[in-house]
Parts: C-alpha cells; sequence; structure tokens
C-alpha cells in the first residue's frame, strides 16, 4: 500500500538503536495499580517486530497535577510479562544515568525511561522544529538512527516526545499506529447514516467534537450519554438537581454547559438526549423521565426508555462510533446503560469504540470480536474521526515527504 508516512517495513532495524514512543497511559486504580493494560498489550507486536534493534522506550502516564500522574516502572513489569524478556526500567528520562543505560545495551534489549512527562518541556504543545530544539529530543536524538511512532493514542497531541524527533531521524510508525490509521481511515469512507454516540466525562472533547462532525456532515446524529448528557440536558434549560450541578462544579464542568447550549440551537434535531435516566437512591437504581427533574440525586446512567431508542437508532445505523461510557459502569446498578449500548453497536454494519473505559467495558463482555475496530485512542481516535489535525501523524508524513525530497534531490 502507498502510504504518505514511513511504517516498520521501509527501514531496516537490525541492529539499530531505535527510539519507539509508545502509549501505555492507562487507567490507574485507588491502590496505584494499572486497571486495564490493554494499549500496553497492543504495543506488543511492534516491539516483537524490533527483536533485532535495541529499543529505547519512551512513554507518558497522566498529567502534572492528576492522582493517576506516577512513574512507568510497573508499566515496564506488565510489558515485561508479555514480551516474555526483560524490560530495563529506568529512573530517567535524558539524564546520564538514561544516556548510559542506552549506550550499554545490546540489539535485542528493551529499555523503559521514565515518565516524559517529567519533564515540564514535554506537556507544552509545540511545532516539530521547536520541539526538535527541547533538552529532551537533543540528548537522546544523536544515540539512536531511527524514530517510530507507536502512540495513536497521543497522536491529537504535539509534544516534544511525539513530534521532536522527526525533523532529525528517519521517522515512521509502528505496527499499531499503522492499524488505527488504517481501521479509522476505512471507518470515513462511504458514507451513510453515522451515528456518534459520546459519553463518560470528557466534555469538552465531546462538544468540539459533535460541533465538527455536524458542521462536515460527517455524521448525521449524535447520541449524548453520561456526564456529557447531564450537559446537555442542563444547557437545553432543564433543571438537572443539586447534586448534579455539584459534581460538574466540582470537576470544573459548569462553564461547558453555554458550549452546549450553542451547539444545541445551532444543530437542532440532529442532537439526541436522555429521555429517562436512572438515579442513585441510597445505592439503588431509580429511574425518572427527564421531565421529573430536578433530581436530588446524582444521575448514574440512562433510563430503560432512552436505551431503548438509542439501541435501535444504533442497530439500524451503518457506523456508529462510539466514545465514553453511558453511566457509572463499574457499579453494577449503573452499567445496564453502557453494556446495551455497546450491545447494540455489535449489530451496526460498521462499529467503533474508542476510550479506555468504553473498551475495557468492550474487553469485560467479551465482545471485542463482534465490533469493528477497538481503538486504543480515545479522543485521538475522536479527532481522527472528525477530520481534526493530528499534529503526530501530520509529523511522520512531513518526515516521508522531507526523506522523498532528499531522495530525488540526490538522484536529480
Ligand atoms: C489519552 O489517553 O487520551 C492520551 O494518552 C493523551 O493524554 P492527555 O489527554 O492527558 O494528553
Amino acid at each position: 500500500m502507498d502510504r504518505d508516512y514511513c511504517t516498520m517495513d521501509d527501514f531496516d532495524l537490525d541492529g539499530k538503536t531505535v527510539i519507539l514512543r509508545a502509549e501505555f497511559n492507562s487507567p490507574i486504580g485507588p491502590d496505584g495499580k494499572i486497571l486495564d493494560d490493554k494499549r500496553i498489550r497492543e504495543s506488543v507486536p511492534t516491539i516483537k517486530g524490533l527483536e533485532g534493534s535495541k529499543v529505547v522506550l519512551i512513554a507518558h502516564q497522566s498529567r502534572p497535577g492528576k492522582k493517576d500522574f506516577t512513574t512507568m516502572e510497573q508499566h515496564a513489569k506488565r510489558l515485561q510479562r508479555y514480551v516474555k524478556q526483560s524490560v530495563h526500567y529506568v529512573d530517567d528520562i535524558f539524564g546520564s544515568h538514561a544516556r548510559a543505560a542506552i549506550v550499554e545495551a545490546e540489539p535485542g534489549d528493551i529499555v523503559m525511561l521514565e515518565n516524559v512527562r517529567f519533564y515540564s518541556e514535554e506537556v507544552l504543545e509545540l511545532k516539530p522544529e521547536a520541539a526538535a530544539k527541547t533538552v529532551m529530543v537533543k540528548k537522546l536524538a544523536p544515540l539512536a538512527q531511527v524514530f517510530l511512532n507507536d502512540a495513536f493514542g497521543a497522536s491529537h497531541r504535539s509534544q516534544d516526545s511525539l513530534v521532536g524527533f522527526t525533523p532529525i531521524l528517519p521517522s515512521g510508525s509502528g505496527k499499531l499506529m499503522q492499524k488505527e490509521i488504517d481501521s479509522l481511515t476505512e471507518a470515513l469512507r462511504g458514507g451513510g447514516e453515522v451515528v456518534y454516540v459520546l459519553g463518560g466525562a470528557k466534555v469538552d472533547d465531546s462538544i468540539s467534537v459533535t460541533k465538527n462532525v455536524l458542521e462536515k456532515g460527517i455524521a448525521s446524529r449524535v447520541l449524548v450519554t453520561g456526564v456529557v448528557a447531564n450537559v446537555f440536558l442542563a444547557a437545553s434549560g432543564m433543571n438537572i438537581g443539586n447534586p448534579n450541578y455539584e459534581f460538574l462544579e466540582k470537576n470544573e464542568l459548569t462553564g461547558e454547559i453555554p458550549n452546549a447550549k450553542e451547539v444545541l440551537q445551532k444543530f437542532d434535531g440532529k442532537i439526541l438526549m436522555p429521555s429517562d435516566v436512572a438515579i442513585n437512591k441510597d445505592g439503588k437504581r431509580v429511574e425518572i423521565n427527564v421531565r421529573q427533574l430536578p433530581a436530588d440525586y446524582p444521575i448514574m446512567d440512562i433510563g430503560h426508555e432512552t436505551i431503548a431508542n438509542f439501541s435501535d437508532i444504533i442497530r439500524h445505523s451503518d457506523k456508529v462510533i462510539l466514545n465514553g461510557p453511558a453511566g457509572v459502569f463499574e457499579n453494577p446498578e449503573f452499567g445496564t446503560g453502557t453494556r446495551d449500548i455497546l450491545m447494540a453497536a455489535t449489530k451496526a454494519k460498521f462499529s467503533v469504540v474508542g476510550g479506555g473505559h468504553s473498551s475495557a467495558a468492550v474487553e469485560e463482555m467479551g465482545i471485542e470480536d463482534k465490533i469493528t475496530h477497538v481503538s486504543t485512542g480515545g479522543g485521538a481516535a475522536i479527532d481522527f474521526l472528525s477530520g481534526k489535525p493530528m499534529p503526530a501523524i501530520d509529523a511522520l508524513k512531513a518526515a516521508k515527504k522531507r526523506m522523498m525530497e532528499h531522495v530525488g534531490a540526490k538522484t536529480h
């Protein structure tokens, strides 16, 4: 296949030192342990494909200030279990300790460096040329011959470790990045009745995706669930009740209500909100019609009438793109919405599920083979499907273009 970016097949990687940017950002439980390691497991084919290379793995876990912002030590241990070989974790990113570990390693070894977001320049969003001048890139790039990006889940970001090596080193995609791009490009083909189902708590991203896909005619309808739905219900003029406003306030989401209102007004009839919800009344599921709002209890799922209506739309769609759970599915009382909506997605002609929580639910339900593509990307998958710029993929394309121009100049 003719691609506008290089893949692993385009390089002779044997004996080379390869900087591999992976996506290991995983949900971490209250005990500090990784809850779901899908992203680590999905990177195994790439790492196995580098058996003749010295692999320098760089990745991030969460963001500064967040509870799950932690070291990569347990990620390295999980990877070790899956690749069945030793993974040398180094608690340093580009200091002398990290650089010595890279120099001392042999082809066939895997060195996993520390969380790249421990480094302050990493969290800046920079253009590749500026990112190439950051200290981390300047220290690590001279030690390697090739850069591979397998971090599809972070490819909507423009951070040093994602775009900074591409102007300097021959650069291409890992196998997971390639698989994600192929599957999601397929999802964009054809048209038909395309439905987006947006849930979970990433409200700002969901509003921007809703606007984008409806404006561009990518989706015919957007169904909202989860916290996203609560914001839309509030934006439609409903009083969702004190506990639910308090939740929005605590999570700095009340500012999204006017944005949701603007989108609702612009795309009248194309955004479908729940007609009933399940509230948590002293630990028990109680369903109420949204006309009965305000609720004195937290809304924790969509109700059965909504599940039936949304499922019907999803089953009859040509393509369904689903991101984020419909409710607090970890609690058995409030998991019905998430599970039934996912079951409906298995009946659509083409289905893509993205986001850590939704894909964990897919795995737990054992329906992975009935979903066309379960993406390792949450925000990245949804941005890709909404036609938004993907800086880390664009950086790989620019690297190939530069390489081709260089080859062209040499042969003329
Ligand atoms: C993700 O999980 O979406 C990626 O790892 C990016 O993380 P971020 O939203 O913290 O940039």
